[in-house]
């Protein structure tokens, strides 16, 4: 059972069923927010459910079925949020997932499929919720990017790409939004502790016959070791939280081990340099 009081603000959230997405929705609830975790597949949602319970939060909490994949959901869902709550005062465009592997053997469906979700399937989220909005000059929209939105690794280039798009998208939508009084902020994250990294791994095979079989071969230990030594994803989850409660927040949060550090090297170092060092790190013999 949820229950709305008046003046408890609204967070909409994509992909609540595990990861940032279960724990933000939980830390909302408990920062006092109303949240409804969207997720394609609502079986799922008894795992959120039953730590909200525990939190004793679970009032707070409604969960929806959205896959941002699908526009029938979208324009079944946002509507039945407004219609219900009132309002949604933040979306929270969080549904991602990470495809690898080299250029030339990713098979374009891939690609395609990669930026159905992470670009394509935020857009259309962001695009149902802003005339809303707009029309109430208030609200915040937070899209979940990552360090490989500013900075890329071979091996990575579908998950790089979409993330840099969604940088490029959050930036202009800032700046159309501002006047608005709807902010859009960019979450940056390292590498932190989700499901995320063991899905992308089913990506990379290594193929005795692939030109590229060294290099992921050596690109799979370091996914694997990130993997084990990632960071807590509750540091992330309360950045959400934090930036959720201010009234003028920046448009770029980057957060985690080196986050801050490998950006500013981009714009310091040559970028002759920096692939010399990421490419001595990936295949130390060429
Ligand atoms: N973990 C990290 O180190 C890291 C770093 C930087 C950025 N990020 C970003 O953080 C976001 C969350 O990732 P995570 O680490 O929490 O990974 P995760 O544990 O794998 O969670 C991803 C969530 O997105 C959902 N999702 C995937 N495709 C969807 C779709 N078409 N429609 C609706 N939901 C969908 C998944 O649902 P299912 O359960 O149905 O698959 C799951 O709930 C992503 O945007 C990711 O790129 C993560």
């Amino acid at each position: 059972m949820t229950f709305h009081t008046p003046n408890q603000p609204v967070v909409f959230i994509t992909g609540a069923s595990g990861g940032f997405g279960l724990l933000t929705s939980l830390a909302c609830a408990e920062a006092g927010y109303l949240v409804v975790a969207s997720m394609r597949d609502l079986s799922k949602s008894e795992n959120l459910m039953e730590q909200a319970r525990k939190k004793g939060v679970e009032a707070s909490i409604a969960c929806i079925r959205l896959d941002v994949t699908n526009q029938e959901d979208i324009d079944s869902a946002v509507p039945e949020v407004i219609n219900r709550f009132d309002a949604i005062d933040v979306l929270i465009n969080n549904a991602g997932y990470a495809a690898g592997g080299f250029t030339e053997e990713v098979p374009l469906e891939a690609w395609r499929e990669q930026f159905e979700t992470n670009l394509f399937g935020l857009i259309a989220v962001t695009k149902a919720v802003l005339p809303h909005m707009r029309k109430r000059q208030d609200g915040t929209i937070i899209n979940l990017s990552s360090i490989s939105g500013r900075m890329a690794l071979p091996g990575l280039g579908p998950y790089a790409a979409s993330k840099f798009a969604v940088e490029g998208f959050s930036e202009a939508l800032r700046l159309e939004m501002l006047p608005h009084g709807v902010h859009v902020v960019l979450v940056e994250p390292g590498s932190y502790q989700t499901d995320i990294w063991s899905k992308g791994m089913s990506d990379f095979n290594v193929d005795l016959e692939s030109p590229y079989s060294e290099e992921t071969e050596t690109l799979m230990k370091m996914v694997s070791h990130i993997a084990k030594t990632a960071d807590d994803p509750e540091e992330v989850t309360r950045l959400i939280v934090k930036v959720t409660q201010e009234n003028n927040p920046n448009l770029r949060y980057p957060v985690g081990k080196n986050v801050k550090t490998m950006t500013r090297l981009k714009t310091l170092l040559p970028w002759r340099w920096l692939e010399h060092m990421i490419l001595k790190k990936i295949n130390p013999r060429k």
